[in-house]
């Protein structure tokens, strides 16, 4: 089974990128692209028929409209057809206050418009280094996901905090570990068997190394997706071409 390459391009419009995209110069059957939701309505128009699309976010409030001002809801998404959806992203949590219970909403609204969360969880610097890591993923696993999460509608993404945009990716051996005990509660507390992907400071070469971690369905990546050489790299990875 091929891997997939889930580039969330966060608060940026990476030009070099979506043109290669756009005049399908690069293989993207494997490519999730996550853009500002600016751009997802032309992104979609102009690509969505040979791109998956995710958005970075989906309001908690209302699953269709309302008066939410600055919201865009889970069908307003499908309408746009973004199959995927990033949801309590740490720069989410931290920077604007996610909390678990809204996540948990949000994850009901998109599996209600059968598009498939992308759910990110992952303990801090703090929290790994007083031995916590375990009982945050626990704790972030019970309350964010709902009773509708399903092997086909939502993915985990482990995402270290202090991992993110640090240049530290997390050691084979990390990851491996993290996903043992991910999936052993995803079966205890869910019996679900649901697919992980790993984020935080991915490059070619951590890339070239995790891919052999069987539980690893794929990457979800920040800055390296921005970057065309590296993106393209990473998707050669996917399809065996390195
Ligand atoms: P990074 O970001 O690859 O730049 O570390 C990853 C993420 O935020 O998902």
């Amino acid at each position: 089974m091929q891997k997939i390459v889930i580039a969330n391009w966060k608060m940026n419009f990476p030009h070099e990128v979506y043109h290669e995209i756009k005049n399908s110069n690069i293989d993207t059957a494997n490519l999730i692209i996550c853009p500002p939701q600016a751009y997802l309505s032309q992104i979609s128009a102009e690509v969505g028929t040979h791109v998956k699309l995710a958005s970075q976010n989906v309001t908690h409030l209302s699953e269709k409209n309302g008066a939410f001002t600055g919201e865009v809801s889970a069908v307003m998404l499908k309408n746009l057809a973004c199959d995927f959806c990033l949801v309590g992203h740490s720069e989410r949590r931290i920077f604007l206050n996610e909390t678990n219970a809204d996540i948990k909403q949000k994850i009901s609204h998109l599996h209600q418009q059968n598009i498939t969360a992308i759910l990110c969880i992952g303990e801090t610097l703090a929290e790994k280094n007083n031995g916590q890591s375990h009982l945050v993923l626990t704790k972030q696993l019970k309350e964010c996901l709902p009773l509708s999460a399903s092997n086909h509608n939502t993915i985990i993404a482990y995402e270290p905090v202090w991992s993110i945009g640090t240049s530290i990716c997390a050691s084979t051996t990390e990851i491996s570990e993290a996903f043992d005990f991910i999936s052993a509660i995803l079966i205890k507390e869910f019996e679900l068997n649901l697919d992980l992907v790993y984020g935080g400071s991915v490059s070619p070469s951590s890339f070239t190394e995790m891919i052999s971690i069987e539980k690893l369905k794929g990457i979800l990546v920040g800055s390296a997706g921005l970057k065309l050489d590296i993106l393209k790299e990473l998707l050669k990875i996917v399809e065996n071409k390195l």
